[in-house]
């Protein structure tokens, strides 16, 4: 019997740039993901694609270094290996909906449906979770934290999560049954690890060491942070921490206004504060927010391109290519039926 597993990607809705300082984030499972099929048995894992170049060949066991693995999409299949380290091999097919570098979680997805593929235990979401983000930091050297992979697990259909990145607790918050999510492309397409991600990170670091965990900052405490690139970076993660609050309450008081205008100073923030919007992404964000029926417009995920989120009514004309549209979708799976 053949399997299938299978891994959302993700919007976040409000919160970017925070989960690696212990910060709160409130992203949403959506229904583009990655698929794998195929069969258990072997010592290899052997994956095809038709998307991908190539084929991941990754013999169980096996000690070497992800990172230097070819082609380059091995290196997540390899790390998840290691991770994993399962006793059965795995010959099959790896497929994506996800654009790679489009801001929406795609290699997260592909961690997460290898590993599900390969056995991981989804009733413990956040081992996986963990597991898959070492694995993301091991193949491609992004320092990054646990969002993406924990929201690819533990995502729940209509919900958007609230975590909590200090304590890895979770809220669900009931999506408003009067609005969807709509993801466009700004046609600026990065690879993470060539962004200045780990210097944002880098840069948040910095600043907790000079005046302590940013989750505790007031605004005071961030003003009078003399370095003014630091005392930027300061303000939007404090300032972003409170936009998760303030949307997660509007979301679940359907206050569709107030939650778009939360998405628009998100963006703002991201753009003049932590400085990793395009001008792509600006004038896609400022185009969505003249459409009739959306809320509010935002980048999502890391930024440096990729895509941007509207908050709108269901079925609203954008003129503008939709990647996808909808509500929440569930997290992971294996061999439904
Ligand atoms: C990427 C990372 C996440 C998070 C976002 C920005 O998606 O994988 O951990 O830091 O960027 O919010």
């Amino acid at each position: 019997m053949g399997l299938r597993a299978w891994a959302p990607g993700r919007v976040n809705l409000i919160g970017d740039h925070t989960d690696y300082v212990g910060g709160l984030v409130l992203p949403m499972a959506i229904g583009l993901g990655t698929e794998v099929t195929g069969d258990r048995g072997g010592d290899w894992v052997m994956l095809g694609s038709e998307q991908f170049d190539g084929v991941a060949e990754i013999p169980l066991g096996d000690q070497a270094d992800p990172a230097f693995v070819e082609p380059r999409w091995a290196r997540y299949v390899a790390a998840v290996v290691g991770e994993i380290d399962p006793s059965d091999g795995l010959v099959g097919m790896l497929n994506s909906t996800l654009p790679p570098g489009g801001g929406l979680a795609s290699s997260a997805a592909l961690e997460v449906a290898v590993a599900t593929a390969l056995g991981a235990d989804l009733t413990e979401p956040l081992g996986v979770a963990r597991a898959c983000q070492r694995a993301e930091q091991r193949a491609v050297g992004v320092p990054c934290g646990i969002m993406d992979q924990l929201v690819a697990v533990a995502a729940v259909a209509n919900t958007a999560l609230r975590i909590d990145c200090r304590t890895l607790d979770i809220e669900r918050i009931p999506f408003p049954e009067g609005a969807e999510i709509v993801v466009i492309h700004s046609g600026d397409e990065r690879e993470l690890a060539k962004t200045a991600y780990a210097e944002r990170r880098a840069e948040c670091e910095a600043i907790e060491e000079m005046v302590g965990p940013l989750r505790e900052l007031t605004p005071a405490d961030v003003e009078a942070i003399e370095e003014p690139i630091l005392r930027r970076r300061a303000r939007h993660v404090t300032t972003e921490n409170d936009r998760v609050d303030a949307l997660a309450a509007a979301l679940a008081a359907d206050q569709l206004r107030y939650a778009g205008e939360l998405l628009v100073a998100s963006h703002v923030s991201l753009r003049d504060d932590f400085e990793v919007s395009t001008p792509a992404l600006d004038e896609l964000v400022t185009s969505l927010r003249a459409t009739p029926g959306v809320f509010g417009a935002r980048v999502t995920g890391a930024g440096f391109g990729g895509c941007a989120i509207a908050l709108c009514r269901p079925g609203v004309p954008i003129a503008a290519p939709i990647l996808w549209r909808g509500r929440p979708a569930p997290g992971a799976w294996l061999n439904p039926g």
